[in-house]
């Protein structure tokens, strides 16, 4: 395999060039597939979406497309615009639970609007994504995405149960970004396999998904103690400030419980309470615990599984597809840089 060295990474847009015209057309279809009666519906909807966003799950499913079958596939596009529907959807909720104002360099909806406003559009954008599967008269790829769906709700539901709470575990962790975010991904390629009726690609693809998942939210995790608001168009150090046990948190924790019984304490109290007066000096705090290099070293370590998973795939290792999905990996990574 030509594996991409760390010195030539290609940059977000080179790898959407490898499927251009199926994103192309994926992109027009994620607001164009909506077709509410109601004008606030789709005044929401187009908020959101016209904000922008990576489009990273649908350009995964695209990839996994071309892998499996190297035509343009108008299912796969439209399987593609129906992830981002849903993903779009989960941001819309996400905020509102978070408190959060900006998302893709824009307000968010609930910000914007309200929060009501934001639950009842989210709701409709996960009810018209399940209107639009039944088109594809597919029970199995219709249970994947609802179980899928269940899932994602169930993590979320379980990072609330676990705000506030210092004593949460890396496994508390680990079980909260599958649900939450690493499904979606797996979701974006194993619909790929049911779609093309390639079960052999089944289990590398949900290797992929679930391992690159891992390593996003890890990196997104860490970047909300080290990264650029600008850069990343929300605002960071929010986890802290809303008592949120992210990996960087969970670690500085145990880092600190023998070795600095007063910042232990001091970062305790901020998850417990959620309040703080000075949220950058605990910023510096996990910083200088060294959680964010362990918590790298984890990024890296799942973002190998997903390049293994992507080894393992019946396909040649020359694949541009095969490629394109080798390099989204080592982008994500290289935020971390
Ligand atoms: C944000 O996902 C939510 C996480 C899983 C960290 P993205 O970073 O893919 O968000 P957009 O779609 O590009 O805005
Ligand atoms: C990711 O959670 C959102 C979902 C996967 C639903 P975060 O709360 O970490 O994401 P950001 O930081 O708001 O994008
Ligand atoms: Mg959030
Ligand atoms: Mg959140």
């Amino acid at each position: 395999m030509t594996q991409t060295s760390s010195h030539s990474i290609p940059s977000y847009a080179d790898i959407q060039s490898i499927v251009a015209q199926d994103f192309a057309i994926m992109d027009k279809q994620v607001f164009g597939n909506l077709n509410s009666k109601v004008q606030l519906v789709m005044s929401v909807s187009q908020h959101v979406i016209d904000a922008g966003g990576k489009r990273m799950r649908p350009l995964i499913t695209l990839l996994c497309s071309r892998l499996c079958a190297d035509i343009q596939s108008q299912p796969a596009m439209h399987l593609a615009a129906i992830t981002e529907m849903l993903h779009t959807a989960t941001l819309v909720h996400d905020d509102v639970i978070d408190e959060s104002g900006l998302r893709r360099g824009k307000p968010t909806a609930n910000a914007t609007w309200d929060n009501a406003t934001a639950v009842l559009v989210g709701d409709y954008l996960i009810a018209r994504a399940f209107n639009l599967l039944v088109d594809f008269n597919s029970l199995p790829l219709l249970k994947l995405f609802s179980d899928g769906t269940c899932d994602i709700a169930e993590g979320e539901v379980l990072q609330l149960q676990h705000q506030h709470n210092p004593a949460a575990t890396e496994d508390d962790y680990m079980r909260i970004i599958d649900g939450k975010t690493s499904r979606l991904f797996m979701m974006a390629t194993q619909g790929v396999a049911i779609l093309h009726d390639k079960p052999e690609f089944m289990d590398a693809f949900a290797k992929f998904g679930q391992h690159f998942g891992n390593a996003f939210q890890i990196i997104d995790d860490v970047l909300d103690y080290s990264g650029d608001s600008a850069v990343m168009g929300k605002n960071l150090g929010d986890d802290l400030a809303e008592g949120k046990p992210t990996l960087p948190t969970i670690k500085a924790l145990s880092l600190l419980k023998d070795s600095n019984p007063t910042s232990y304490d001091q970062l305790r109290i901020a998850v417990q309470t959620g309040k703080t007066s000075n949220v950058q000096a605990l910023i510096d705090l996990v910083q200088q615990s060294g959680a964010l290099s362990y918590c790298r070293e984890r990024a890296l370590e799942e973002t190998r599984l997903a390049q293994e998973a992507l080894k393992q795939l019946p396909v040649s290792q020359d694949s541009p597809y095969l490629q394109g999905l080798w390099q989204l990996t080592e982008l994500a990574s290289a935020r971390l840089l």
